[in-house]
């Protein structure tokens, strides 16, 4: 499957929501997920973030959070329609370590 990382983090674009065919996106407060049992790998999610935050779960900088988009979609909500993004969404695209540095 693939996996959305901690390149989300309050930035939650959620142009992937829009492209996806199978509506496998969960919403947490401040960062989405992928179900990993109902992502069909079709792709089309990863060059539409613009934050970069989606990768393959064959890419290092998806450890470790392929098993924390496993555990937080299994609890939030399912998303399948795009919403705005948070109006300060740009002041965090790109930042490194947010998992770091907002929760820990
Ligand atoms: Fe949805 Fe395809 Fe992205 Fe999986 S790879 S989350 S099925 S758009
Ligand atoms: Fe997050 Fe990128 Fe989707 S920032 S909400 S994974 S478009």
């Amino acid at each position: 499957p693939y996996v959305v990382t901690e390149l989300c983090i309050k930035c939650k674009y959620m142009d992937c929501v829009e492209v996806c065919p199978v509506d496998c996106f969960y919403e947490g407060e401040n960062m989405l997920v992928i179900h990993p049992d109902e992502c069909i790998d079709c792709g089309v999610c990863e060059p539409e973030c613009p934050a970069e935050a989606i990768v393959p779960d064959t890419d290092p900088k998806a450890e470790p959070w392929l098993e924390l988009n496993r555990e937080y979609s299994a609890n939030w909500p399912n998303l399948n329609r795009k919403k705005p993004a948070p109006a300060d969404a740009d002041e965090y695209k790109g930042m490194p370590d947010k998992y770091a540095k907002f929760f820990s």
